[in-house]
């Protein structure tokens, strides 16, 4: 466990390859609900790993339900980033996915991954962490706010959502700037 209790008993650790199918499940469960991204089916776990940077990925567990897991504890919810250019110059840049449980909504998981995240992304020298959040997503949108994301702005019709009536969809474009580095 490296991070700070959301609720008793609740913590983080990096994610493993064993954790794949409880990620996933949580990814899925996050799409099922339309308001999480513009991807309908969680990816595979070959595709996840290809895409994520290794250094970055936390996993929350419930330490009362130790050893249910692996590594120990129920996972409750995952945060990792992609690097959104091959770029030296974006070399700082990442954009991450924070997913948590549905039953483990509203209690401090979804803060304790970002701050984890942050504090990772911090050590490595990585200077802008940004995602993109549709506008109905309110519970992303105070949650990142609380870690210190801000608004850069709206990106209206951005893309069409299969999920939501093949749609045209707007995205708030966030980004959380590191006070340490240029
Ligand atoms: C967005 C998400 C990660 C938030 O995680 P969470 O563990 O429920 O959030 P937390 O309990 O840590 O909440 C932290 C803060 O966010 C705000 N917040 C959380 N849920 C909220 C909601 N439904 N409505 C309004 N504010 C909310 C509160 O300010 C809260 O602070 P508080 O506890 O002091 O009141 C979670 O809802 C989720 O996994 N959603 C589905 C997947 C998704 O949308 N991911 C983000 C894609 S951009």
């Amino acid at each position: 466990m490296n991070g700070q209790p959301a609720s008793t008993g609740v913590g983080l650790r990096p994610m493993t390859d064993a954790d794949a199918a409880a990620v996933l499940a949580i990814y899925q469960a996050g799409l099922d609900g339309g308001d999480a991204s513009f991807e309908t089916v969680a990816p595979t776990w070959a595709a996840f790993d290809a895409g994520k940077l290794p250094g970055h990925r936390l996993v929350a567990v419930d330490g009362r339900a130790a050893g249910r897991g692996a590594g120990g504890g129920v996972l409750l919810g995952w945060v990792a980033v992609c690097p959104v250019s091959a770029r030296p110059v974006y070399a700082g840049v990442v954009e991450h996915s924070v997913y948590v449980s549905p039953g483990a909504r509203g209690r401090g998981v979804g803060r304790l991954l970002l701050a984890g995240l942050i504090a990772s992304t911090e050590a490595a020298g990585i200077w802008t962490i940004q995602a993109g959040v549709f506008p109905e997503n309110t519970a992303s949108l105070a949650v990142h706010r609380a870690a210190g994301f801000r608004t850069v702005g709206v990106r209206e019709r951005l893309g069409r959502h299969a999920a939501r009536g093949d749609r045209w969809r707007d995205v708030v474009l966030i980004e959380r700037r590191s006070p340490h580095a240029g």
